[in-house]
């Protein structure tokens, strides 16, 4: 027996898919699903401007296969030397949908990020003014803050100060792995959203390191205790329209993660809306799941819907997903949930 449920066609609000060889691999783990996504400007250099952002934009479309759909939500990464000109006029041209504001050194590529915050000052302001919004990565820096307190001490030291100096900014907290962040986002009505990912629906910290260290659990913001686990569950799967899918799908080959000092991300873009149709199903919350990733990201974008469906399948053998998907780069391992999944898109 088979259950079969339509969905409106998600949308990914936090995506990376790099550049050349691995752009052209992973670009379709992606697009087979997703109609969108909010595309992360931390390459190497970084997309700063909107010329920047329009030539990326023009190779990604280059780089999808014949006959499949999608659309790139670019963004640009604030830096202290951002133009809020340059800014606004990408905004208006229609190419920029966010700003991506990297606290410096935070993560993969935030070399050029913001240390300073009185500096991006008029890029805020002007951003409020014209109604467009900025993601953040909310993870404080300091080396006296423990890796796991980083995401809690910024909203109080960064994220709500910000807010407060810059009333009508709109903001979406992203990939949140904390009760605190959870908790941030329900405390604040317009203009605050929150993404969730995937995999910090699936695994705590103990998955990342009881038994043996797992590299390709290690992701950043770093996976929490048990209880956030648990926490963005019943955010993700409650259909408040503030939570949305952010799978900040991040490809790393594998001689990258498997090292001695491993980058940080997890490969979901293959298997995420089976997964979150386990997720869901287990929280007893299936009917909530067009919500989180369909509905809720779109509506505060300001975007329409997307017009087409997809179908998930529950299936009565396990679903056999790739382990790893072959890039000109060498191999990406796919997230393993560690528990069969029964669910497929049709
Ligand atoms: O795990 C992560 N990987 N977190 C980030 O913030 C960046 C990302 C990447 O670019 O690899
Ligand atoms: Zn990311």
């Amino acid at each position: 027996m088979s259950t079969s449920i339509p969905l409106t066609r998600p949308d990914d609000w936090h995506l990376h898919l790099r550049d050349g060889a691995m752009l052209k691999a992973v670009l379709p783990e992606t697009a087979r699903d997703f109609a969108r996504a909010i595309i992360m400007p931390n390459l190497v250099p970084p997309v700063v401007t909107g010329a920047d952002a329009a030539a990326y934009r023009d190779r990604i479309l280059a780089a999808l296969p014949e006959g499949m759909a999608f659309e790139p939500l670019m963004t640009l990464y604030l830096t202290e030397d951002t133009d809020p000109e340059d800014v606004a006029a990408a905004h208006a041209s229609g190419l920029v949908k966010a700003v991506k504001l990297y606290p410096a050194g935070a993560t993969t590529n935030s070399a050029s990020g913001v240390r300073d915050f009185d500096r991006v000052r008029g890029v805020l302001e002007k951003m409020a003014e014209i109604g467009l919004t900025l993601c953040v990565h909310g993870e404080v820096t300091d080396s006296d803050i423990d890796i796991f307190d980083r995401e809690a001490v910024f909203i109080d030291r960064v994220l709500d100060p910000v807010r407060r100096a810059t009333p009508g900014l709109r903001v979406v907290m992203e990939h949140i792995t904390t009760r605190n962040g959870v908790d941030y986002v329900r405390s604040n009505d317009e203009g605050l959203g929150g993404t969730i990912t995937t995999h910090h629906l699936i695994i705590n910290r103990n998955h990342i390191l009881v038994g043996g260290i797992k590299p390709h659990y290690y992701c950043l913001p770093v996976a929490k205790r048990e209880e956030h686990r648990l926490a963005l569950r019943a955010a993700a799967t409650s259909g408040d329209a503030r939570f949305f899918l952010g799978t900040d799908s991040a490809p790393h080959t594998d001689a990258n993660k498997e090292t001695a000092c491993g980058c940080a991300g997890c490969f979901t873009a293959t298997n995420t809306m089976p997964l979150l149709a386990h997720v869901f199903e287990e929280e007893g919350a299936l009917d909530k799941l067009e919500a989180f990733a369909s509905k809720n990201g779109p509506a505060f974008y300001r975007l329409p819907e997307n017009a087409d469906t997809i179908t998930l399948i529950k299936q009565d053998e396990p679903v056999a997903f790739p382990d790893k998907i072959e890039t000109g780069e060498g191999p990406v391992t796919v997230f393993d949930p560690g528990f069969p999944v029964f669910w497929k898109v049709a």
